[in-house]
């Protein structure tokens, strides 16, 4: 919420979240610009568009909506935006700067894009050792590469968004530092993406062995009781200049 804040999304605005998922940022987005505002969420993933879309119905949200496109092929009319946001979206796309600089045609000018995107480069790290953290972890981002996800993005960021028309205003990284009283919810994340995990071939079910495995986590943390960093998080606002 601040991070939008910062970047300057206000009341009033139209936006165009890609990527959106569920809608969980789109949702932010509709009650940051208000009612004369507007966000319209573009996914390719008839489920969550479907989970998205009840979302707005039950909750009476006039000013957000929901279209199916795949941003590889965009076609979406001449509609312009005050801002165009994507959050853990570039990472899945063959060709991003070539979708950027599309995305750049539907920006008003003095617009805004802004991303965020996870990236594995610097993370699991830890000073005492946190074996089954860092194997979890590497689970988790073997099976987004083996999908064909870029796990380097965030590296990506600057040269992606070094684009004609466009002006970097800020480009930061942090880290999701974990503390053994403010854990990840790692197993979760492992339990909802276990079909893709033996999919991949990154680990066997038996490997896992998801039902013990929070326990393992806690375990391991009760351990050490040590820091750990999961990853690190980069965020890129680009204004449109001409
Ligand atoms: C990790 S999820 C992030 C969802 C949402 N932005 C959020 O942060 O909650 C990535 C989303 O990008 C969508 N996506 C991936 N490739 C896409 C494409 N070519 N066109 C449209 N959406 C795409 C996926 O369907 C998925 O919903």
């Amino acid at each position: 919420y601040n991070l939008l804040i910062d970047a300057g999304i206000k009341k009033g605005m139209h936006i165009l979240d890609i990527g959106c998922g569920r809608g969980d940022v789109s949702f932010l987005l509709a009650d940051m610009v208000g009612i004369e505002g507007s966000v319209l969420g573009l996914d390719l993933d008839d489920n969550a568009l479907e989970i998205a879309r009840k979302h707005a119905s039950d909750h009476v949200l006039t000013n957000v909506d929901f279209i199916k496109s795949d941003l590889n092929e965009l076609s979406i009319d001449n509609r312009q935006f005050d801002a165009i946001v994507g959050r853990r979206v570039l990472m899945y796309l063959p060709d991003p700067r070539r979708v950027i600089s599309e995305l750049s045609a539907m920006l008003k000018i003095g617009g805004i894009m802004i991303f965020q995107e996870s990236d594995s480069t610097l993370s699991s790290k830890s000073i005492v050792p946190m074996p089954l953290h860092k194997q979890v972890d590497k689970w988790i981002w073997d099976t987004v590469e083996r999908e064909g996800g870029n796990i380097h993005i965030g590296f990506d960021l600057w040269s992606l968004l070094t684009q004609k028309g466009l002006i970097i205003e800020k480009l930061q990284a942090e880290a999701v530092v974990q503390t053994p009283d403010k854990p990840l919810p790692r197993a979760m994340i492992v339990k909802l993406m276990l079909p893709r995990i033996i999919k991949t071939g990154v680990a066997t079910e038996n490997e896992i062995d998801i039902n013990t495995l929070e326990d393992r986590l806690t375990e391991e943390r009760e351990n050490t009781n040590a820091i750990y960093i999961g990853e690190i998080v980069f965020l890129a606002c680009a204004r449109k200049i001409g």
